[in-house]
């Protein structure tokens, strides 16, 4: 199954590292990030798993509820982990799902048969707080994510989700956001008080709303 941005998150219940997790009620009301990586006991994923509980608070402050898959069995995943914490200097502490039948990675699309047909590639789905699939990214195995990248889109998720604005390129949290095509310049000069700054009639910027 192929899933696409604006679809429903399907739920599933699964065995993980940290047991029994059901997909909705592990994420609640809070936004997700489900990624895939090819196997346990693999270097790059060893760095990025590292790199994710490094990165704890950084989710936490946006929300944002992380849950690794691959496919293979809670007790490779329990090993691994040590080696993870061993390694990188970290508590891995959020839950890896075994998939070890493929049932997930079957549903969410994580197996592509081009690159290999027993290993997941490193799939990156984030879910808003309404289940829906907000951004896919996917990376071959042989490239480890940027976990700097992917708080950033969660950032411009989050800001778009609330406010009539789009992001820029590059764009990071502070810099000045563009005005949405939808909103008439009019309307934007009333919605955005600390001011639009207008380079084309389709090309209208306004500082970052919701900062003080
Ligand atoms: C890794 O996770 O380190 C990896 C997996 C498959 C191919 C190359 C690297």
């Amino acid at each position: 199954m192929s899933l696409r941005l604006g679809d429903i998150a399907p739920n599933f219940k699964v065995k993980t590292s940290l047991g029994v997790i059901d997909f909705y009620e592990y994420l609640g009301k809070s936004w997700g990030i489900l990624f895939s990586h090819p196997a346990d006991y693999t270097p790059v994923c060893t760095t990025e798993l590292g790199r994710t509980a490094a990165l704890k608070e950084e989710f936490a402050k946006r929300d944002v509820k992380v849950l690794a898959l691959s496919i293979d069995s809670v007790e490779s995943h329990i090993g691994w982990i040590n080696d993870i914490n061993e390694t990188q200097k970290c508590t891995v502490d959020f839950p890896i799902v075994a998939d070890s039948e493929k049932k997930i990675s079957e549903l969410y699309g994580f197996i592509h048969p081009n690159a290999s047909t027993t290993a997941t590639v490193r799939s990156l789905i984030i879910i808003g707080s309404d289940k829906l699939i907000k951004l896919i990214i996917i990376y071959p195995a042989s490239t480890g994510r940027n976990f700097v990248e992917v708080l950033r889109v969660v950032d411009s998720l989050q800001l778009t989700a609330e406010y009539s604005v789009a992001t820029p390129a590059d764009w990071t949290q502070g810099e000045k956001v563009i005005v949405i095509p939808s909103i008439s310049t009019e309307q934007a000069i009333e919605k955005f008080a600390k001011g639009v700054e207008i380079v084309k009639p389709y090309l209208r910027y306004t500082p970052q709303p919701g900062l003080e």
